[in-house]
């Protein structure tokens, strides 16, 4: 049933493709006086009827099946794409010489909203919070990296097409795969490979090189496109490498993220916080990954902006002062238990319910997944097509608590647009190994404790005598053993036996007895050092900014050719456009003393004095988002002085005083009045008859 529909889909798509040639090449002709108006007229007219149609069997197609058809959701894209590339809020970067892959360049609109979305975040976290901001280098030495683990385990698995060399992601090309034998129509899997092909699906990302290699060639993966031989995967390191200075001597390498730069900071930032905990800190920065196959528009790039923030913590307590703020909201959790239930569907539960029941580890994480859907929503994400996915026991690494992904619902699936991590101690504890820093903090307890410890005094004497000029790096080894290990040194140096301990560098020696000498006290203690948790919040802002365009993208009722972008007027790359409504002196100067009032107030304004029709005035700033529009008529200059303010997205018009109007718009773009409040205080305006 539903394959037949989806064939009446394609040949109706094929038909509204054809009919658009004709029409672009009839309007052609006609420029050049080759055709006629009225051929150019009955042309649109039957393309408009083979789009109904066509919406009318992609309508079936949801009905029948509750899915948005593959090739509605092509069609939403290719407009959209059309749109974005047009208006060129962003364009493949090098365009004249050809492009490289994984490279966009940010025009005037999408500039102006990346700016936007980052003063939101910025408002929205590092304000709220009272974060401390920092800005790192985007070259970062090679020890850097080494001791985050990025320089041995930043890998993808590539595969190579045995013939051209071209290369792929190796997990993207079985996912690929398995999903398209999932879709088989043909040859449909048995319900007992459906469970198998479903199982290893769910562990693609977690197949090791051997497990990589069996799956690939147990499925016969081929190479896209060309259909020939894959070689074997090899892990490919996605940093991009570099050296830095004329010798070339100190490698180093474009950071993969930022959060590196706040974790070698945090010595300092603590200092900056007087010393006191939790505290977060957070830094907005482009990030760089030599991605193997980038597609996919700004979801996968090469070089994208990320906004990360670590909380610093102590590991023995996660919860959060703030958190009752974010308790009560509910947004879409999708837990391990519901990934691996039968129905695999997000649900929505209050965020207080899920830390009670242990579904969140804690507290702190759940404020930042609270705050976070406060913020998508903010910048507009539909909070229906958005969810919170829990990564799997396996998928996380091993030092990591509990790791949940935000994910927003596009034409190309679910797509993982921050992720949200309690990383332990891990990080602070690699740097304090390889930089031989101290990265921790001191708890004061509330009242000072009589605890038993154990001290480590070392015999000066006898050390000096048997190391020399080694006695002082000797004597900090000692003193700096930890419970457990000066305890075992303890009972090897009372049985009479040599024991060896470690120098900051590395360098072993022997310890006998009568060196040192250890023991257990009873003193009072006032608090302790430890080294604090951090639970990170990394967002890309690349990729939101693509999931809100999808979300904001939508076409006029019954002429979607009309297409508007609804923008969240705090996102909009424009607030407000200032029409004269025909061109006369008297009201281009008044158009043009409302626009320096809209830019005193702070808000971009464009003013358009072309001597386009209004409707075709509207239709161009809907296609950049603008949400709200000035008009200045003949009443405007003659009558009371009001203008005409018009809602994008209602097409409601209402008359305000042309003294108050950059206010009302400052006060709808600062969500402190809504269109309701402004439709409810001024007198309605009937729409001009073009726009109707
Ligand atoms: P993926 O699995 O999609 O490659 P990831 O799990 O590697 O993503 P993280 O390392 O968690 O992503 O990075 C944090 C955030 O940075 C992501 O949620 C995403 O928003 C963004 N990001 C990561 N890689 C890219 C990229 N190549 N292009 C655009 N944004 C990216
Ligand atoms: N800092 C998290 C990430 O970029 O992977």
């Amino acid at each position: 049933m539903t394959e037949h529909l989806e064939k009446e889909i394609q040949d109706a798509q094929e038909a509204v493709a054809k009919q658009g040639d004709t029409v672009r090449s009839l309007k052609a002709s006609l420029k050049e006086g080759k055709s006629e108006k009225a051929d150019v007229d009955a042309a649109i007219q039957k393309l408009a009827e083979l789009k109904l149609v066509l919406e009318a069997k992609q309508k079936e197609f949801e009905k029948a099946t509750g899915k948005v058809s593959a090739q509605s959701k092509e069609a939403l894209r290719a407009a959209l794409a059309g749109v974005l590339e047009r208006r060129m809020f962003y364009i493949p970067s090098f365009k004249i010489y050809g492009s490289v892959a994984g490279f966009y360049d940010y025009g005037p609109p999408g500039c102006a909203i990346k700016q936007n979305m980052t003063q939101t975040w910025r408002n929205h976290f590092v304000l709220e919070e009272n974060m401390l901001e920092v800005e790192c280098p985007a070259v970062t030495p090679e020890i850097v990296l080494k001791a985050s683990g990025h320089v041995d385990r930043f890998t993808d698995f590539m595969v190579t097409d045995a013939v051209t060399g071209e290369c792929f992601r190796a997990d993207h090309l079985l996912e690929g795969h398995l999903e398209a034998l999932l879709e088989d129509k043909k040859n449909p899997p048995s319900a007992e490979k459906i469970k198998e092909i479903r199982e290893l699906l769910a562990s693609v990302g977690e197949l090791k090189q051997d497990t990589m290699a069996a799956a690939l060639k147990e499925y016969n993966v081929r190479a896209p496109g060309t259909g020939n031989d894959i070689s074997p995967p090899f892990p490919f390191n996605l940093m991009f490498k570099t050296s830095i200075g004329p010798k070339g001597d100190l490698v180093g390498y474009l950071r993969p993220e930022t959060a590196q730069g706040i974790f070698v900071n945090f010595r300092d930032l603590l200092y900056y916080n007087g010393g006191k905990l939790p505290f977060a800190a957070a830094q907005i920065g482009n990030s760089y990954r030599n991605e193997i196959s980038p597609r996919a528009g700004l979801l996968r790039v090469r070089e994208f902006t990320q906004a990360e923030i670590e909380h610093f913590v102590n590991g023995a307590d996660k919860s959060h002062p703030k958190f009752a703020s974010i308790a009560g909201l509910r947004p879409l959790l999708y837990s391990r238990a519901l990934q691996m239930g039968e129905e695999k569907k997000a649900q929505p539960m209050s965020l207080g319910e899920a830390v009670e029941k242990g579904i969140i580890a804690n507290e702190t994480l759940a404020y930042f997944i609270g705050r976070t859907w406060l913020f998508f929503i903010k910048v507009g994400i539909n909070p229906e097509r958005m969810r919170f996915r829990q990564h799997l026991q396996h998928e996380m690494a091993h030092y990591a608590t509990d790791c949940w992904d935000g994910e927003v619902e596009t034409t190309y699936g679910w797509v993982e647009c921050v992720g949200l991590a309690d990383r332990s101690a891990y990080d602070l504890k690699a740097h304090t190994s390889m930089s031989k820093n101290d990265l921790t903090a001191f708890e004061k307890f509330p009242e000072p404790r009589m605890e038993e410890v154990v001290k480590v005094v070392p015999n000066n004497k006898e050390l000096g005598a048997v190391f020399k000029k080694d006695q002082k790096a000797v004597k900090e080894a000692l003193e700096a053993l930890d419970e457990c290990g000066a305890m075992e040194l303890k009972s090897k140096l009372e049985a009479g036996e040599t024991a060896k301990v470690a120098t900051s560098t590395g360098q072993a020696f022997d310890i006998k007895p009568g060196m040192v000498e250890i023991k257990k006290v009873t003193e009072k203690v006032t608090g302790r050092t430890y080294t604090p948790s951090v639970i990170e919040p990394s967002f890309g802002i690349g990729r939101i900014m693509y999931c809100m365009f999808e979300h904001s993208y939508y076409t006029r009722e019954g002429d979607e050719t009309r297409a508007v972008m609804g923008f969240k007027p705090i996102v909009a790359p424009t607030k407000a456009t200032v029409f004269p409504l025909v061109q006369k002196p008297a009201l281009n100067e008044l158009a043009t003393k409302i626009s320096r009032d809209l830019t005193s107030v702070g808000l971009s304004n464009i003013i358009d004095t072309t001597g386009n029709t209004i409707g075709k005035r509207y239709a161009r700033t809907d296609e950049i988002g603008v949400p709200f529009a000035v008009t200045v008529d003949f009443a405007s200059v003659d009558g009371d002085g009001s203008v005409t303010l018009r809602e994008r997205d209602s097409m409601a018009q209402v008359r305000v005083l042309q003294s108050e109007v950059a206010n009302v718009i400052r006060n709808l773009v600062d969500d402190r009045m809504t269109w309701g409040d402004v439709t409810a205080t001024y007198p309605a305006q009937k729409a001009q008859a073009d726009e109707e």
